[in-house]
């Protein structure tokens, strides 16, 4: 799967930005970050899934 400068906001509040990342199939990959860093919002916008 490939994302392409995947940039989410809350209302006026920019969670992430111009992210770009492959993640290829049959490979574990992980994402790591401190709380509130966007892990679950990448995966989420990502995926297609509102937040809302
Ligand atoms: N539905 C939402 N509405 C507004 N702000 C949100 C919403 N969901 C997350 N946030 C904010 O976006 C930022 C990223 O949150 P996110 O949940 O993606 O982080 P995380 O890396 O998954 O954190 P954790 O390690 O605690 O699971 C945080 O500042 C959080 O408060
Ligand atoms: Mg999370």
């Amino acid at each position: 799967m490939k994302v392409e400068h995947l940039s989410v906001a809350y209302g006026q509040v920019t969670v992430l930005e111009n992210i770009n990342v492959t993640l290829r199939k049959g490979v574990l990959t992980g994402i790591i970050g401190p709380n509130g860093a966007g892990k679950s919002t990448f995966f989420k916008s990502a995926c297609g899934i509102s937040s809302k």
